[in-house]
């Protein structure tokens, strides 16, 4: 299945990577060669690509496929809609193309050499677990985030509510921990309150 998805929306909770964006501004100037952003589960592939299709200026909103479950029919899939670029009076200049471990190597080859050949796309962005052998291709390989920026996101994090709780279970983090601990306490002496009164009166 292959899932569509806009310009996205610029997330102000994102953190660090200035880098790895310029490389990817700079890489869409120079227009051309297929990118790449490859990198382990988790590590923030899409994240980037995301605050990467938001801030990129370009005259035409971005095109962002994500590629989910039936790899058998994915081709099939990504091959029509290519076709129908080609058809297309308004061809964004570039095509991303998320979760794109499910293609094999030759394919995301013809993918990318098809989508280039229309003259209109400058840029073809793929992230991928899988760092693969893409003829041209430059590579961004993703590491986690610097100490001082992962520092800043769990900072930052926590009273924003951000994802973070979504990926952990309740009562995982320190304060929560201690507050839990401390309304036990409270708790115990009303307790012990309570009980010392009725003993007390009788
Ligand atoms: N730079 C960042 N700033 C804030 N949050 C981030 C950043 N990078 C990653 N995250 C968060 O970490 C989690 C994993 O990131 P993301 O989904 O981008 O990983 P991924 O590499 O695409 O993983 P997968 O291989 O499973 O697709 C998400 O909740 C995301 O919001
Ligand atoms: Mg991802």
């Amino acid at each position: 299945m292959l899932v569509d998805n806009g310009r996205p929306e610029p997330n102000p909770i994102f953190f660090g990577r200035h880098k790895e964006l310029e490389w990817l501004f700079d890489r869409f100037r120079r227009r051309g060669a297929p990118i790449v952003i490859s990198g382990p589960p988790g590590v923030g592939k899409t994240k980037l690509l995301k605050q990467f299709l938001a801030s990129v200026r370009t005259r035409r909103p971005p095109l962002a496929w994500t590629l989910r479950d039936r790899p058998d029919q994915l081709m099939v899939e990504l091959t029509g809609r290519i076709e129908e670029l080609y058809r297309e009076r308004n061809v964004p200049e570039i095509v991303a193309i998320d979760e794109a471990e499910t293609l094999s190597e030759r394919d995301m080859n013809a993918v990318a050499g098809r989508l280039l050949n229309l003259k209109a796309i400058r840029t073809v962005v793929f992230a991928t677990r899988r760092r693969p052998k893409i003829s041209r291709a430059e590579i961004l390989e993703l590491g986690p985030l610097s100490t001082i920026d992962a520092q800043d996101m769990l900072k930052r994090g926590r009273p924003l509510g951000v994802d973070l709780k979504q990926t952990r279970g309740p009562g995982t983090y320190p304060h929560q921990g201690a507050a839990s601990r401390s309304l036990f306490l409270i708790a115990l002496l009303i307790a012990a309150g309570a009980f010392i009164l009725l003993v007390s009166q009788q």
